[in-house]
């Protein structure tokens, strides 16, 4: 994985059709997904489950890119290695999911990953601040995590904060959830450059349809560049 601060479009499998995550990261891969977005749950940390890294390796060799793996679980420490063996490239644990963070992502770069870290939106910037140097990626959440399809809560100040912390070292800054044509020039102006997309990417499209996939991706990367078709 190379740094660069361009926008990525990271399509969520959470909106995909669970029986087919193999076929469906290859489609939104071949119409034009820069990383593949994989969503964790445990049912404890947030109020769903969704699937744990024996679905990840399964579904690694179907994606040539970016595996992103965001997880939503309390504790994180057990399955760090679990996650990296399963072939993630980027592993988000939560600032709010236990009282070590600083300890997690120095356990997830030592796995051999690039370390993420997410923050709810009742977390404050000023949360990551001594953790600057020890990560890849700040995650920040525009939704209560748990759930797809919810509505985008601005956090504009938040990620502006982030941004002038951040400085000039590496560190993306990642967009999850809410994030549509109308929503991602917000957040870009604001400084982030990883937008996740569950349902405003899968919408209207299948494995056996996948072209609004790439419609729907291509309105998104425009919206978030200021073109507007
Ligand atoms: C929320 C997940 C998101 C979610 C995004 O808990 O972390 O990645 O799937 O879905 P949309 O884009 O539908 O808000
Ligand atoms: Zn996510």
């Amino acid at each position: 994985m190379t740094f660069d601060r361009s926008i990525k479009i990271a399509p969520s499998i959470l909106a995909a059709d669970f029986a087919n995550f193999g076929a469906e990261c290859e489609a939104i891969e071949a119409q034009g997904a820069d990383w593949v977005h994989v969503d964790v749950m445990d049912g404890h940390f947030v109020p769903n489950i969704s699937f744990g890294p024996t679905t990840c390796a399964a579904i690694r060799p179907h994606i040539k890119g970016v595996m992103d793996v965001h997880l939503m679980i309390a504790p994180v420490d057990p399955y760090i290695d679990a996650f990296a063996n399963a072939g993630a490239d980027v592993i988000t644990a939560h600032v709010e999911a236990g009282p070590h963070i600083h300890r997690t992502l120095q356990a997830i770069r030592g796995a051999g990953a690039k370390a993420g870290v997410a923050l709810n939106p009742g977390t404050p910037a000023e949360a990551v601040a001594h953790l600057l140097d020890l990560t890849d990626l700040i995650c920040v959440m525009t939704v209560n995590p748990g759930f797809g399809g919810q509505k985008f809560i601005d956090m504009s100040d938040k990620i502006k904060t982030l941004r002038s912390m951040i400085g000039d070292r590496p560190v993306h800054i990642e967009i999850d959830g809410g994030v549509d044509p109308s929503t991602a020039p917000i957040v870009a102006q604001a400084g982030a450059d990883v937008l996740v997309a569950g349902s405003a990417v899968f919408k209207g499209g299948s494995v056996s349809d996948p072209a609004p996939y790439g419609t729907n991706i291509k309105a998104i990367r425009e919206a978030a560049a200021g073109v507007y078709a």
